[in-house]
């Protein structure tokens, strides 16, 4: 799931002018550039600052150049993730030094972690906020006017931003992501998001409905309900999950948790295709997998991380379950949606990793056999509960090796998943153009692999019946024949 992309897009928004650049003047409107990276939290946060900065008279434009205000939502969870936003706040300041009207503002997780210091000890920008602050940005940008040190990282146990309608960016007006949670409190040892983005609280499910069936009308296909971990979804009236011990009895017996939310949105939305991310192995249920079979809309598709194949370095990670269990609830899928794409998250050489843990995830992934994967190096993020009390021992060279293992494993397995749909006739939801060949479309079957064909006269939008003739190891490739009745 972590991706790093740039987004940058216009909506149709005008507001007044009060402070901007030449072209601003000009036109009469204020205009920001918002850059996300991250995970797709990060990328839907983001359309939901282009909301609040809409309301505040802004537009948003795609060019750097001509914006007044530019905002970078960041990502913490790996160190090269924070030097790459590093690099681009520097980038920024060198635009700024011939542009002194330019407001630069670091968003998200880095701003969180970093706080004060982005403004005391770097000085690279003018304005910093955290994720559950954002509604304050246009305080923010006044105190910023009056040379004002702005900056607001509170975090909240309630923001859930169901009340804002976000402005989709760089949308191709089919998929978009709905958030239903925010916050983690699993306190994974190597992890800094429940530091960056607080305590795990729920969204309200009437908001939710109608974020989608507003997405509905205006003719998107497919919608990814968003959280850190969805299956912990729970809404009793509150959000916060911490807080249901003390619920009432009746709000207890009536709470509504993800299986229900997954059921309520399949039901009212038959003809969107509907995802969920991210899945944690320690709370997905049995319920969420027979809701999954029960509705054809939901995506026969789960991402769950596991992280180690070990169970000593899943303890030391302190996530809440064995390899064994972790193969069960595989088990599972595989009789309850035999056809489920599955993916994952693994870490290669947490602190004290030994050959034979390495080995255990080797094989985990054996036994798994997942159709894609997102693998990565451990990096110790300081203020975890790794980096307190666990020394980083594992040799980098040592970790890049077993990570190259992993991912050569990973290649070999997705090489057996998509050849098995060759011959198949699946059901594909285009997106957009290829980024190979313009005379090809591309999309993807529910199971959330990639599929090319040749545009005939299809158009983005459609669910088309596509015959797979052919594959790499991450792409389908075919012939479409007719739309679809699936979906
Ligand atoms: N539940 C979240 C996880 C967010 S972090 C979700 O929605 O995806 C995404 C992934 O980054 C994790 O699953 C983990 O595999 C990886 N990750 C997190 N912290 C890391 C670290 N310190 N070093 C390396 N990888 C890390
Ligand atoms: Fe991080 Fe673990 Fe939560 S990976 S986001 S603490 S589930």
């Amino acid at each position: 799931m972590p991706v790093k992309e740039i987004k940058k897009n216009p909506t149709q928004h005008n507001g007044t002018l009060t402070k901007g650049s030449q072209s601003e003047k000009r036109s009469g409107t204020k205009l920001a550039y918002i850059e996300s990276y991250g995970c797709q939290m990060n990328f839907a946060d983001s359309e939901v600052v282009a909301s609040i900065l809409s309301g505040d008279g802004y537009q948003i434009t795609e060019s750097l150049q001509e914006a007044s205000l530019v905002l970078v939502n960041t990502c913490s969870i790996r160190e090269k993730a924070e030097q790459t936003v590093r690099k681009r706040l520097e980038y920024f300041n060198s635009i700024k030094k011939n542009k002194s009207e330019m407001t630069v503002g670091v968003l998200g997780c880095m701003a969180e972690r970093l706080k004060h210091q982005f403004l005391e000890e770097e000085k690279i920008v003018d304005l910093v906020v955290g994720p559950d602050a954002y509604k304050d940005i246009p305080n923010l940008l006044q105190e910023v006017a009056q040379d004002r040190e702005a900056v607001n990282v509170l975090l909240s146990k309630e923001e859930t931003y169901g009340d804002i309608a976000p402005i989709r960016l760089n949308s191709n007006g089919v998929s978009a992501f709905v958030s239903i949670t925010r916050g983690c409190d699993n306190m994974c040892t190597f992890c800094v998001v429940p530091f960056t983005r607080g305590r795990e609280r729920s969204r309200d499910p009437k908001s939710i409905l109608e974020e989608i069936h507003d997405l509905a009308q205006k003719g998107y296909k497919e919608i990814t309900l968003l959280g850190q971990n969805v299956d912990s979804y729970l809404w009793y009236g509150g959000g916060l999950k911490k807080d249901f011990v003390k619920a009432s009895p009746l709000q207890q017996k009536t709470a509504l948790r993800f299986e229900n939310l997954l059921a309520l949105v399949a039901e009212a939305q038959p003809k969107i295709r509907i995802r969920f991310s991210t899945s944690n192995p320690q709370d997905m249920s049995l319920e969420v997998l027979k809701v999954m079979q029960k509705y054809e809309n939901i995506c026969n598709y789960i991402h769950l991380p596991v992280q180690s194949g070990s169970n000593s370095i899943l303890k030391k990670m302190n996530r809440q379950h064995t390899r064994e269990e972790y193969m069960k609830l595989i088990d599972s899928i595989r009789e309850i949606i035999p056809d489920c794409g599955i993916s994952h998250d693994m870490i290669a050489g947490f602190p004290t990793e030994t050959d034979k843990d390495h080995q255990d995830t080797l094989d985990l992934m054996d036994y798994v056999q997942y159709d894609f994967g997102f693998m990565f190096a451990y990096s110790e993020r300081p203020g975890t509960l790794a980096a307190r009390k666990i020394e980083d021992d594992v040799p980098e060279a040592v970790k890049k090796k077993r990570l190259s293992q992993i991912i050569e494993k990973q290649q070999q397995h997705s090489r057996i998943r998509t050849q098995a749909f060759v011959g198949q006739t699946v059901c594909v939801l285009i997106e957009k153009e290829s980024k190979r060949s313009n005379a090809h479309w591309s999309g993807r079957t529910t199971q959330n692999t990639v599929a090319v064909f040749p545009k005939k006269d299809f158009q983005i939008g459609d669910f088309v019946e596509v015959k797979i003739t052919d594959c790499t190891s991450a792409t389908l490739i075919g012939e479409a024949s007719k739309i679809s009745n699936r979906v």
